[in-house]
């Protein structure tokens, strides 16, 4: 009755790092063509010659940062004469905090007591003397951009490469920075089923024992995150239902564990410590999938939501945080920034 009962001390993970978002896999299946392309876009500055500019676009979870994450990797490994940097603009959306952190990139750190100008010229002395790749993920997070300007007129040698969720982000750039960038543009479409199928088995054989899991299960998880088009769901399923196998002592990992996974996944977010204002923005969210930041808040008070905008703000960051929503920043449009707010589906709306 026991011989198949997982022991306390067994687990049947055998490297759960690999279902880390973050974690880049040693290949990347089913985006060559895209690598290729912003390979080519970089060849020129080994070369000697100035790069192209990119712009990527694509919806949350199909591989547009790991890819780009794949390509910088591969140009360390092969040459000294790039410098590649890589900003996430959601971490640092200011000009200011850029440059401070490509600084610490670039391996210089007397960056206390310096402004934003100066910061510039550090940078400019170190990257001018070779070349640089320059990539600025989820840019629809940035504040302002003036730090784009100064990169694209005093650095030489360079490929800036903008990644966003929404190619409309472009559209509201100003006409001074489009002609300066002229940027080419890679688009990433979801994976098909086979596609999405082929990189989460693929998950599996790095991050579980051989033979843990049940092919109902893996079609199960692959379905769930095929249609939720992101592969960032079918990776958290694949850890959550290994867990939730284990908790039942269970040497693999069958359907009905995976089916738990996704209803816990469910549960976590509705619970998710979301307070009494944070559901009724939600719920003002969700009525309305695409408006201003300004009038959700009309609305979010008449429905008696309380607190100040500043406060509002703040609960629409920590929505976004726990994934519920998404917003984009459209810079420098006629009212200035203004911020959309996209309600996120969850696995079951599908
Ligand atoms: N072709 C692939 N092969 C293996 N793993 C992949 C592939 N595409 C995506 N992934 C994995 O899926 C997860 C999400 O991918 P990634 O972080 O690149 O998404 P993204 O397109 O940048 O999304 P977002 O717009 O939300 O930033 C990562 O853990 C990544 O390793
Ligand atoms: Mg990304």
């Amino acid at each position: 009755m026991f011989k198949d009962m997982l022991e306390s001390s067994q687990t049947l993970f055998k490297n759960e790092d690999s279902l880390d978002p973050e974690w880049v896999p040693k290949l990347l299946p089913h985006r060559e063509r895209q690598q290729f392309s912003v390979a080519n876009c970089i060849k020129p500055l080994t070369q000697g010659r100035n790069g192209i500019n990119i712009l990527i676009y694509g919806t949350p979870g199909i591989g547009k940062t790991a890819a780009i994450k794949w390509v910088l990797r591969d140009l360390e490994e092969n040459t000294d004469e790039i410098y590649s940097i890589y900003i996430n603009c959601w971490q640092k959306n200011t000009s200011y905090k850029i440059l401070c952190e490509i600084c610490t990139q670039l391996n210089y750190s007397f960056t206390q007591n310096k402004n934003t100008d100066e910061l510039f010229d550090v940078v400019k002395n170190i990257v001018n003397k070779k070349s640089a790749v320059f990539v600025f993920d989820e840019i629809d997070k940035l504040e302002e951009i003036n730090f784009l300007y100064n990169l694209i007129n005093e650095v030489y040698k360079k490929t800036i490469i903008l990644i966003t969720n929404y190619k409309e982000w472009y559209l509201g750039v100003e006409d001074r920075l489009k002609s300066r960038l002229l940027p080419e543009n890679i688009e990433f479409k979801a994976y098909n089923k086979p596609e999405t199928k082929d990189i989460l088995t693929k998950r599996i054989d790095y991050a579980f024992f051989p033979e843990v899991w049940d092919e109902d299960a893996i079609n199960f998880v692959v379905d769930n995150s095929y249609e939720a088009k992101d592969i960032r769901v079918g990776l958290k399923l694949l850890r959550s239902s290994g867990l939730v196998a284990e908790s039942f002592s269970s040497k693999k990992v069958f359907l009905e564990h995976a089916k738990k996974a996704v209803e816990n996944l469910e549960l976590t977010k509705d619970k998710d410590d979301l307070d009494q204002d944070e559901r009724i923005a939600l719920s003002v969210i969700k009525e309305s999938p695409e408006e201003k930041i300004g009038d959700l808040f009309k609305k979010y008070q008449e429905k008696g939501g309380s607190g100040t905008y500043k406060s509002f703000q703040r609960k629409i960051e920590h929505l976004e945080k726990g994934k519920f929503i998404k917003t984009k920043k459209f810079i420098g449009g006629k009212e200035g920034t203004t911020t959309i707010v996209q309600y996120t589906k969850s696995l079951t709306e599908y």
